[in-house]
């Protein structure tokens, strides 16, 4: 089995059993390397993130990060390596737990020192078409005193994540709470969800 599929297999169990998974190495660290060093990861050409879908009022005591929306259609070349992987992995997951996604959206996603995001659910009361959460982690080098943890909110337990660089984390949309911890560091990662419905262009 190559180390892909491997991954795969482990995050597609990790769904099925638990409603969550985290693997490491879903991009090498070159591959990382290429997607922090591009231009539109420079603070000007992001967003302030907005909460809400169809309002997108801005709160700095919910959420403190600045993101881009992924156009699919003119992806630069190391984004687009991540992007066709998680398209092999929406696909495997269509046929190995029977789901029917049919596409995804991403963006970048950067949290400046000190900023955070409140615990949420990314289910919009209005629109449930987010089934699932994929994160992957941008940040070479991160200490565990840096913070910036992913807290998930499961049954009887927490469980904190670290951004670590090519570590990718996907969980259920609409059962899992979670949150981002404030870290000392700026905080990247590129952040999507796998849909039901085709993703339309609302963002762009
Ligand atoms: C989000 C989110 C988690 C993370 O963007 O909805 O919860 O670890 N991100 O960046
Ligand atoms: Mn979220």
């Amino acid at each position: 089995m190559t180390q892909i599929q491997n991954l795969f297999d482990i995050i597609a169990d990790g769904l099925a059993e638990k409603g969550y998974a985290t693997v490491d190495n879903f991009l090498v660290q070159t591959e990382v390397e290429d997607v922090i060093g591009l231009d539109l990861f420079r603070e000007e050409r992001l967003k302030k993130a907005g909460i809400g879908k169809e309002t997108k009022q801005i709160n700095e005591g919910i959420r403190g990060d600045f993101i881009h929306w992924i156009d699919k259609t003119d992806a630069a070349a190391p984004i687009k390596k991540y992007t066709d992987k998680l398209d092999a992995l929406r696909l495997f997951l269509n046929q190995n737990l029977y789901l029917s996604l049919k596409d995804y959206e991403v963006h970048l996603a950067m949290y400046p020192p000190g900023s955070f995001y409140k615990r949420h659910l990314d289910q919009f009361k209005s629109d449930d078409h987010r089934k699932l959460s994929v994160i992957l982690y941008l940040n070479q080098d991160w200490k565990e005193s840096y913070g910036g943890q992913l807290r998930m909110y499961l049954e009887n337990k927490t469980l904190d994540c670290l951004p670590i660089a090519g570590r990718l984390v996907c969980f259920r949309s609409d059962r899992i709470e979670h949150e981002v911890l404030p870290a000392t560091r700026e905080r990247k990662s590129i952040t999507g969800w796998m849909l039901d419905q085709l993703a339309d262009l609302r963002h762009m």
